[in-house]
């Protein structure tokens, strides 16, 4: 294996486990993060964020001097041969997408820019980003200095992005020349996964395309749940039944309370405009938006036709991260699902194994318990927002005997619906 040289600016989620999993397989990494204070806590050894097994990583590679953190982005770009751009790109309130953090750190590394360098954007941006960064670097670099703009999406699902990061289906490889391709090649030959070489626009577009895809599966599942709700039949049994087909395939075909978190709405939000701006209407995603929108309110009003006036009633809610095996709360469901309870004037109260910290300032009316088998005590209905495996060991006749109604609302199917009417539980899950 060919080590490179590579530093990483921006350690949040994407830029940290990037680079941790990188130094992991035998690169020489540097993240550089503004946040001074980030940077002190990870030379402590204290993690930023959650994420399955990424502690040990940058404990292990730090320990084995591959993995360095500073404040300092000319020492970063000195260090490297190839330069990634992991920093955000928020959403703007017309849906576009903030790139001035980009812009910055382009600006950056083009003033410390004295040896030809690889600069690839690993942010999520729109098609025809990756012209812009290659301009701005060209304007501000004072010394004229040759480099490459590449474009490198990255796939990383929150909760297992270490294994999405090492088992790789595809990496895809934007560029204007031939020139970086070998070197790109050395950082990823470890994760032995195909690899796609093709122009920047496309690179950019790849990543968009699939996320709306992904969410647009979602959607489309929720759509069929509520005629299978209609008419009778099993939502889980038509998502086997076409999930088999390989050409449709059963991943993602999961209904539920709908999709949130930090990309997909904020991806689709962004598709939808860039589309728009190149004199595109791309309906069919203000379709899927609109499917996940009216999902959360379908749910709401399975739990009002069963308990009618939600006044005064108590309802716990398990779960407030926006998936599983994670503790990150933006634009979770669940947390608009809580909200939306406090409206009517129900008292929540709620857990989640990770994401209590986190959901605690969004959520002031909220009663947070540390136990997950107290949460029903003294509830009109018990709610299930977010798919952990730890609530399918729920103690169901603990909480069954402590609740004044044992009602369930179970937003993400992980109970059997037979077995929980033979516990004695009124049950409604999503379309079965
Ligand atoms: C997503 C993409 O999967 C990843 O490739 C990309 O790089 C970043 O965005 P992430 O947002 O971490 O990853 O989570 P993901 O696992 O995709 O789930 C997104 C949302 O969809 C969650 O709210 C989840 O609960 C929901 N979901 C997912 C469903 O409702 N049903 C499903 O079948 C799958």
């Amino acid at each position: 294996m060919t080590s490179v040289r590579i530093c990483i600016v921006g350690t949040g989620y994407v830029g940290l486990v990037t680079g941790a999993c990188f130094a992991d397989v035998g690169h020489d990494v540097v993240c550089v993060d503004n946040d001074s204070a980030k940077v002190a806590l990870l030379r402590e050894g204290g993690m930023p964020l959650y994420e399955p097994g990424m502690e040990e990583i940058v404990q292990r590679t730090v320990k084995a001097g591959r993995l360095r953190f500073t404040a300092s982005i000319a020492e970063g770009v000195a260090h490297a041969q190839v330069v990634f751009i992991a920093v955000p790109t928020p959403p703007q309130s017309d849906g576009s997408v903030d790139l001035s953090y980009i812009e910055k750190v382009a600006r950056e590394i083009a003033a410390c820019l004295t040896s030809p360098k690889i600069i690839v954007d690993k942010s999520t941006v729109p098609v025809k980003t990756g012209e812009k960064v290659a301009e701005t670097i060209q304007r501000y670099c004072p010394h004229r200095t040759d480099f490459d703009v590449v474009s490198n999406p990255e796939f990383l699902r929150e909760g297992c992005a270490v294994a999405d990061l090492m088992k790789p289906d595809r990496i895809v490889i934007g560029v204007t020349s031939q020139r970086p391709v070998p070197t790109m090649r050395d950082v990823y030959a470890p994760f032995e996964a195909p690899i796609i070489v093709t122009d920047i626009n496309s690179a950019e577009l790849i990543k968009h395309a699939a996320n709306s895809f992904l969410a647009l599966k979602i959607s489309y599942i929720n759509a069929v749940a509520a005629v299978c709700e209609a008419s009778g039949a099993n939502v889980q049994e038509v998502a086997n039944g076409i999930g088999m087909d390989r050409r449709i395939g059963r991943a993602f075909l999961n209904p539920g309370i709908g999709f949130g978190g930090s990309c997909f709405p904020k991806d689709l939000r962004a598709f939808i405009k860039i589309a728009e701006q190149l004199g595109v209407d791309f309906r069919l995603l203000k379709e899927v938006q609109a499917v996940n929108a009216a999902q959360m309110d379908r749910f709401l009003r399975k739990i009002t036709d069963t308990l009618w006036v939600l006044k005064e009633k108590r309802i716990g809610v398990l779960g407030l991260a926006f998936k599983n095996n994670t503790d990150d709360v933006r634009m979770s469901p669940a947390i608009a699902l809580c909200e939306r309870l406090l409206a009517e004037g129900a008292t929540v109260r709620a857990h989640d194994p990770r994401a209590m910290d986190k959901a605690r300032s969004l959520l002031p009316g909220v009663e947070f318990i540390e136990d997950m088998n107290e949460v029903a005590e003294g509830c009109d209905a018990l709610v299930i927002a977010t798919e952990w495996d730890d609530f399918k060991h729920l103690d169901l006749d603990r909480a069954r005997a402590s609740m004044t109604h044992p009602i369930m609302f179970d937003g993400r199917n992980l109970f059997d619906p037979v077995e929980m009417e033979r516990l004695g539980w009124v049950y409604r899950s999503v379309g079965r």
